[in-house]
Parts: C-alpha cells; sequence; structure tokens
C-alpha cells in the first residue's frame, strides 16, 4: 500500500507555545504519526525574531518570510496560529482559510470576539477550525463539552481558568509574596500573556468563559457583557482576613443557567479551603462542569504553560490528520446565529459576600453598620474584628462581615450605603463566596 501523504503544517509564531508545538513534533515524531496514521511535518515557520537564540534544539523545517509565505503555500495543509491578538492573527488565519488551509489555533481573544466572523469564513471556504488549546491550556475541556457531554444540558461552569492569576494568588496565600514578585514568577513560567494585564484583570479568564458559554449553553456572549473583576487591586489583607475564615480566594469565571436566562462572572471569589477548587494551586486550571444527567465534573491540569499547551494543539493535528469530519461539523454548527438564552443582569446573582470595611473605632459603629445592612434585608453570618490595643493612638479598625445568601442588587445597594457613612473611612471591599 503506497505510504499516505503526510499533513503538512505551517506554524505562524514560536514563542512559549509554538516552541512547545515544534518539540513535540519533532520528539514525539513516531507516536504520534502512528495514531494520526500519517506522518506528521512541521514545514515552515514564521518567526517574529530569526537571530533569536532559542533554549531549545528544533530543526527540519524552514523559516517562512512573511505571512502570505505561510498561508499562500500550496505544500501546507494547516496553519497553526500561536501568536495571540486579535487584529494580525484574525487576518492571518482568515486568508489561511481563504487559500484551502485548515487552522488550527490556541487563540481564545479571536474566538471570544469574532468567533462568528472566522467561523463564517471557515464555513464559506469549506474548512475548519480547531481550538482545544484555546481554553485550559492542557485541559482536553473543548473536547470534553463538545463530544463528551454532548448527551447533556449544561447547567453549569465554575473555572479557574487563568494560570496566571492562579499562580499569583497562591504564591501570595502561601508564600505571603507582593503582587508583583509572584506575577515575575508567572512570567517567568511562560504562563501569562504577552500582556499580562489581560491576565490579571480578567479578561483572558472572560475570554475563555465566553468560548465555554458557546460550546455548552449555544450563548455568544459579548466579552463586554461578562461582568469581570480581576486580582489586580486585590489587597493581601483580604487573602488573610479570608483565610481566618477558612476560605481562599480564587479567580472564579462562571456560568450559571437559570430558568429565566443565563448569569455569568469573573471575579475573585471566596471558596472553602475544603473544596476542590480552592485546592487547585499554581498554574493549574481547573473547570467543574455540571450537567443535567451527568450531575457533577471536574477537569483539572496546567492550564497554561509551553507543553500543557501544545498537547492540546498538537492533538488536534492528531485528529485532524485522521478525521476532520469531527471538525469540519463542529465548524459548520458554531458561532452561528441562533437565539440565545437571555443574559440576566448582574443583581439577579444571588450569594453569600465578604465585606471589609476601614471604620472608625467608636461608640456605635457596629450598630450603624448593622443598621444599613438589616434596611436592606442582609443577614450577618459572622463579623471579625481585631482589637488595635497595640496601635492606642489609632482609631481605626478593620471589620469584616460575613453575610448569608443575599441577591447582588441588594447587597451593592447596602455597600453604597455604608460607603457614604461618616464612619466608614474607605471604600467597601467585597467578594462574593462560592458554594
Ligand atoms: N495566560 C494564560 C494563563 C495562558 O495564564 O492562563 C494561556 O491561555
Amino acid at each position: 500500500m503506497p505510504k499516505p501523504r503526510p499533513l503538512r503544517i505551517g506554524m505562524l509564531g514560536m514563542g512559549t507555545v509554538g516552541t512547545g508545538v515544534a518539540v513535540l513534533l519533532q520528539n514525539s515524531a513516531h507516536i504520534l504519526s502512528h495514531r494520526a496514521g500519517r506522518e506528521l511535518q512541521l514545514v515552515k515557520v514564521l518567526v517574529k525574531n530569526p537571530s533569536k537564540t532559542r533554549d531549545t534544539p528544533i530543526h527540519g523545517f524552514k523559516l517562512a518570510s512573511s505571512v502570505e509565505d505561510i498561508t499562500r503555500d500550496p505544500d501546507i495543509d494547516v496553519v497553526v496560529e500561536v501568536v495571540g491578538g486579535t487584529g494580525w492573527a484574525f487576518d492571518a488565519m482568515a486568508q489561511a482559510l481563504a487559500n484551502g488551509k485548515d487552522v488550527v489555533t490556541a487563540n481564545k481573544a479571536v474566538l471570544a470576539t469574532r468567533g462568528g466572523e472566522l467561523f463564517d469564513f471557515a464555513r464559506s471556504h469549506g474548512r475548519c477550525v480547531a481550538f482545544e488549546a484555546s481554553v485550559g491550556g492542557g485541559i482536553p475541556i473543548i473536547g470534553a463539552i463538545q463530544r463528551g457531554l454532548s448527551a447533556n444540558r449544561i447547567l453549569g461552569i465554575q473555572g479557574i481558568l487563568n494560570g496566571t492569576c492562579n499562580y499569583i494568588l497562591t504564591r501570595m496565600t502561601d508564600d505571603h509574596l507582593d503582587y508583583p514578585t509572584a506575577l515575575k514568577g508567572a512570567q517567568d513560567l511562560g504562563f501569562a500573556e504577552a500582556d499580562p494585564t489581560l491576565d490579571v484583570n480578567g479578561t483572558d479568564a472572560a475570554h475563555k468563559l465566553a468560548v465555554l458559554a458557546h460550546l455548552a449553553m449555544d450563548t455568544t456572549l459579548g466579552v463586554d457583557s461578562i461582568s469581570r473583576r480581576g486580582i489586580d487591586e486585590l489587597d493581601p489583607l483580604d487573602i488573610r482576613f479570608a483565610g481566618e475564615l477558612g476560605y481562599t480566594i480564587r479567580l472564579l469565571a462562571e456560568i450559571w443557567c437559570d430558568p429565566d436566562g443565563i448569569i455569568s462572572h469573573v471575579s475573585p471569589v471566596l471558596l472553602r479551603k475544603t473544596t476542590p477548587l480552592a485546592q487547585v494551586r499554581g498554574g493549574f486550571n481547573a473547570v467543574r462542569v455540571i450537567g443535567d444527567a451527568v450531575g457533577e465534573t471536574l477537569f483539572y491540569g496546567a492550564g497554561a504553560g509551553r507543553m500543557p499547551t501544545a498537547s492540546a494543539v498538537v492533538s488536534d493535528l492528531v485528529e485532524l490528520a485522521s478525521s476532520r469530519d469531527g471538525f469540519m461539523a463542529a465548524t459548520s454548527r458554531l458561532w452561528r446565529d441562533s437565539p440565545s438564552p437571555p443574559l440576566l443582569p448582574q443583581d439577579k446573582l444571588r450569594s453569600r459576600y465578604y465585606l471589609r470595611l476601614h471604620v472608625l473605632d467608636r461608640p456605635g459603629v457596629m450598630a450603624e453598620v448593622s443598621g444599613v445592612l438589616a434596611s436592606h434585608s442582609i443577614s450577618i453570618a459572622s463579623v471579625i474584628q481585631h482589637e488595635t490595643i497595640d496601635q492606642p493612638n489609632i482609631s481605626q479598625v478593620q471589620m469584616v462581615i460575613m453575610t448569608h445568601l443575599a441577591p447582588a442588587g441588594k447587597f451593592l445597594d447596602a455597600v453604597r450605603s455604608l460607603d457614604s457613612l461618616g464612619c466608614v473611612l474607605a471604600k467597601a471591599v467585597h467578594y462574593p463566596v462560592g458554594e
């Protein structure tokens, strides 16, 4: 029998993930071709800086002179995009599709913001787009939702979807590092985006949540419609108080199906230290998916970094090489205009809350604060206020309150009233408490 034709790959980008893809294709060539039923050949790569010395010896491919040198090369079957960003990367993928190439991408920002355009483009050219690496790094969560859980109505997704934030939070909690030192550690480990602002302000997690929400709930959420808070304003004081109360702070991306619609947010959330998501540490990610038939599922693994993300990209290549049918079917179905369940406003969220108030330490303050909460029907579950006896000249104190379940709308009204009290010295700090 004649040897099957190799799958010829062109790659845009040779940064952290691109290097991992090249290494994996080189070092695991034998096993990959066995699984794919044909050879996976990296033939050409577009690098930003050809003279840069790389820490890993990789060879066997040509350097492209331009993006067109890859997207228009008739000898290339599939283009891997691992550059990131939404402008240049989108144009390059569209060009590849228009020239008859399939596309494998790790680009959650493009999917979340321009998924409709990209998939329309792929459909009109009869090509497909694979994107396992876009969410959860090495965790095969895209395939799990699209195939493994396709018998379910997905009721909720709760995820730690940003490795950089989880690494920072873990180091700040366990090793009492300050924020800049912990961020530098995450960057050194290759977790962070080129612009880490997108990681720490919750945008990267919101992009990933939008992708998962689309797959799981047939909803196309504009990223700006996902309420989001990052960890860039998190005060170490709140990590400490949360710990004292038996909680750990994690950046969660959540979406829940309600009978009236769906509700989603990205926010630092207090989780009981014993819950599985609270125990996800360092650059790891975890995604809890609740289906009506399967019940609870939990997916865990390295959410960022060179080889885990390369694992997802190369798995897509193996599947493309062996059978494109699944990807073609997904491409024909996804990011089409279809009726979506309505997105409910944030004030419909019901949660318990952590609330920290910097207040004057004088008679009647506790009564004033609890009076405001009572007038908004918010019930207090616990209070911490430490003596400042060792600082007799400071008549100010931190008051930390955990509430019972409350509607977000009422809670935020109460916070506005508290902020206007004379005894409250700084804007109240508050986070939801997770289930
Ligand atoms: N910057 C991302 C993270 C990795 O820290 O999780 C790529 O999605």
